[in-house]
């Protein structure tokens, strides 16, 4: 538990037990995976989400598959372990972390008798779970100098705990600045189509204390526009090596928003969330999922049925709109370029 937000991903007795996000804020489930299978398909259905959490589950769920791999013959183990990591690439494919994790952890599985490539799969997806706390808390410090006492901070989708493994991105900084006795105010937008602001980070910030407002996603720029915006602060999925940014849908409009109306746009991310093998935002894979998240609400159709939706999850900001990208190794600004080759030289 991380000060009143239970803990979202755990490796509990050689199990990967999570909280099913799909299911916040009218229940708590948690629930106990003992198999790859299930991890990639808790993934997939969104059960856990967000970057650097998905990075995390991904890597105790390729532990979990090589544990699970019974022959005595490294060549088939190998094959089978492929497979495994074959099964997590098809999870979903916006959000880098999740390349970099499968990354690592095929390479762990370099060397040794299988039962050491086992115990070493199962340390580096610890690893990588340790980085990631470290690395959210040490970018939430550095990114609440740019909250100043009385801001009010607008966010999208959500970035705390749930979505990190860790202390959180844009949600950790607001933490941050809260914990260093800064007064300030959230302004969260529900994030359509899937709500992750209405339903989580609402959640998250009330456990935390922190005044929220939930707002439409199309309330704004109303909102920008009658200065009562101080900041815009996000995530991100994947950054490219120009710094241009992948996040939830609707992160574009945000910036171009804040652009018009002179407010600052900030990124905050791990450098796991860098991607130096892409040249630009264009690069960047966009999942497309299921027309029915759009026309339905939880279940409950809000449009006439068989009417044609569209449902890309992410869109990409050009680095343009960005006033500054916040990591663990520090704060970067145009020229993207430069920076993030020095500070995303870990990455691909
Ligand atoms: O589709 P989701 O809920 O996984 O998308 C999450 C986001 O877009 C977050 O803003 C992003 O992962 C940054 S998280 C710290």
């Amino acid at each position: 538990m991380q000060s009143g937000i239970p803990t979202a991903i755990e490796w509990l007795d050689g199990k990967l037990r999570i909280l099913d996000q799909s299911k916040l804020p009218w229940e708590q489930i948690f629930v106990n995976l003992d198999n790859y299978h299930d991890v990639a398909l808790a993934i997939k259905e969104m059960k856990v989400r967000g970057a650097p959490a998905v990075g995390v589950a991904a890597a105790y769920g390729i532990a979990l598959g090589a544990s699970g791999i019974e022959t005595a013959s490294k060549d088939e183990f190998l094959v089978q372990l492929n497979r495994v990591l074959q099964t997590f690439a098809a999870s979903r494919p916006t959000a880098v972390n999740l390349f970099q994790a499968i990354k690592r952890m095929e390479k762990a599985a370099r060397g040794g008798s299988i039962a050491e490539m086992k115990r070493s799969l199962i340390n580096e997806a610890k690893r990588i779970h340790q980085e990631e706390l470290t690395a959210t808390k040490k970018l939430s410090q550095l990114g609440a100098e740019f909250i100043r006492d009385g801001f009010t901070v607008l966010t999208h989708c959500n970035t705390g705990p749930l979505a990190t493994a860790g202390y959180g991105t844009a949600l950790g900084i607001i933490k941050a600045a809260k914990e260093q006795g800064k007064k300030l105010s959230v302004f969260v937008t529900e994030t359509r189509p899937l709500l992750q602001g209405a339903r989580l980070t609402t959640w998250e910030l009330k456990r935390e204390g922190i005044p929220v407002t939930l707002i439409t996603d199309s309330m704004a720029g109303y909102f920008m526009q009658q200065r009562k915006i101080d900041c815009v602060i996000v995530g991100a999925d994947r950054i490219a090596a120009n710094g241009d940014v992948a996040n939830k849908i609707g992160t574009y409009t945000l910036a171009v928003l804040a652009k018009e109306n002179k407010i600052p746009f900030y990124i905050a991310a791990p450098t796991s969330t860098i991607d130096l093998s892409l040249s630009s935002g264009d690069k960047i894979p966009i999942e497309e999922r299921s027309p029915e998240e759009v026309t339905h609400i939880q279940g409950v159709p809000i449009a006439p049925e068989g009417v044609r939706a569209a449902n890309p999850a992410f869109d990409v900001t050009p680095h343009s709109y960005i006033t500054a990208i916040i990591t663990e190794k520090g704060i970067i600004k145009e020229p993207y370029k430069k920076g993030l080759k020095e500070m995303g030289s870990g990455s691909s």
